[in-house]
């Protein structure tokens, strides 16, 4: 039985969320430079947008450059920069063909205007598609994000379209950059660091996390596969009791 065929694919994961690390660890390891690391990591997002595609996985974000990530090396944001807008213009016929939707997270404002321009185009003209949504953090962190909720609910307040006593958590939700898409149920980080780097803290609240290893340059489908196994044998109780969990079980199932 392949790894593919373990997968139950009535309890797929809706939303799959990736924090792709180690794509400079593994360039080094080989005694090359990190944007060597980054090119080769393209690879993977090429493999795992076409897994997730081919799975029918609804949504999946893949954390490509936080606000952190301002601070590298020139040269290295620079390179970056480039890679990202000709992998964009080079993949928008391949998304489309694909029935995929390409969406960004993110201060898109900071990026520069040909690699911008680059993205937005694409967002745009795949907009219609209906198959896997694919979201991209670009100069995204939480934090920003939240801020960025913070200040437009107090701009709605104050001109008063928005009561305080109104403000639940179905409005704080509608103020992040994610309204539009459900909950990530399974984040997925590479290269072996146990950590979330300012990445969906909000949204990631009940996720399943899948810490894996395998540098980014080198985690295919098949790793993608494992992670999905692994969260389908987990027992996601959302603050219930495992017995609870079980006899909702049950009942579904008749
Ligand atoms: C992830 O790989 C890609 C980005 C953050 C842009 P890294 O560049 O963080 O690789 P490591 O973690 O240094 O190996
Ligand atoms: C997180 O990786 C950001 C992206 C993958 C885009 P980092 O490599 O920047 O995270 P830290 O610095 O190890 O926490
Ligand atoms: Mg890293």
């Amino acid at each position: 039985m392949s790894l593919m065929d373990k997968i139950d694919r009535s309890r797929l994961p809706q939303h799959i969320a990736i924090i792709m690390d180690g794509n400079g660890r593994w360039a080094q390891e080989k005694g090359e430079d990190r944007l060597f690391g980054h090119y080769h990591g393209v690879e993977s997002v090429r493999n795992i947008v076409e897994g997730a595609a081919e799975l029918g996985v609804k949504y999946l974000t893949l954390y490509a450059f936080s606000t952190e990530n301002w601070d590298r090396p020139e040269p290295e944001v620079n390179g970056l920069m480039i890679l990202l807008a000709d992998t964009i213009r080079q993949e928008v016929g391949t998304l489309n063909k694909n029935n995929i939707r390409l969406q960004l997270i993110g201060n898109i404002d900071m990026l520069p205007g040909y690699a911008s321009k680059e993205l937005l185009e694409a967002v745009e003209l795949t907009g219609k598609n209906d198959g896997l949504t694919l979201i991209i953090a670009l100069s995204y962190s939480s934090r920003w994000e939240l801020v960025n909720a913070v200040k437009l609910i107090a701009t709605d307040v104050q001109a008063g379209k928005l009561a305080p006593r109104q403000i639940s958590e179905h409005t704080l939700r509608n103020y992040l950059s994610t309204s539009a898409y459900p909950d990530p149920e399974l984040m997925i980080r590479t290269s072996g660091e146990f950590r979330i780097s300012n990445f969906l803290l909000y949204q990631l609240a009940y996720a399943e996390l899948y810490f894996t290893d395998t540098r980014w340059p080198d985690f295919r489908k098949e790793h993608l596969y494992e992670a999905i196994i692994n969260f389908q044998q987990r027992q996601r109780r959302f603050g219930k009791t495992g017995e609870q969990i079980k006899g909702n079980a049950a009942t579904d199932a008749h």
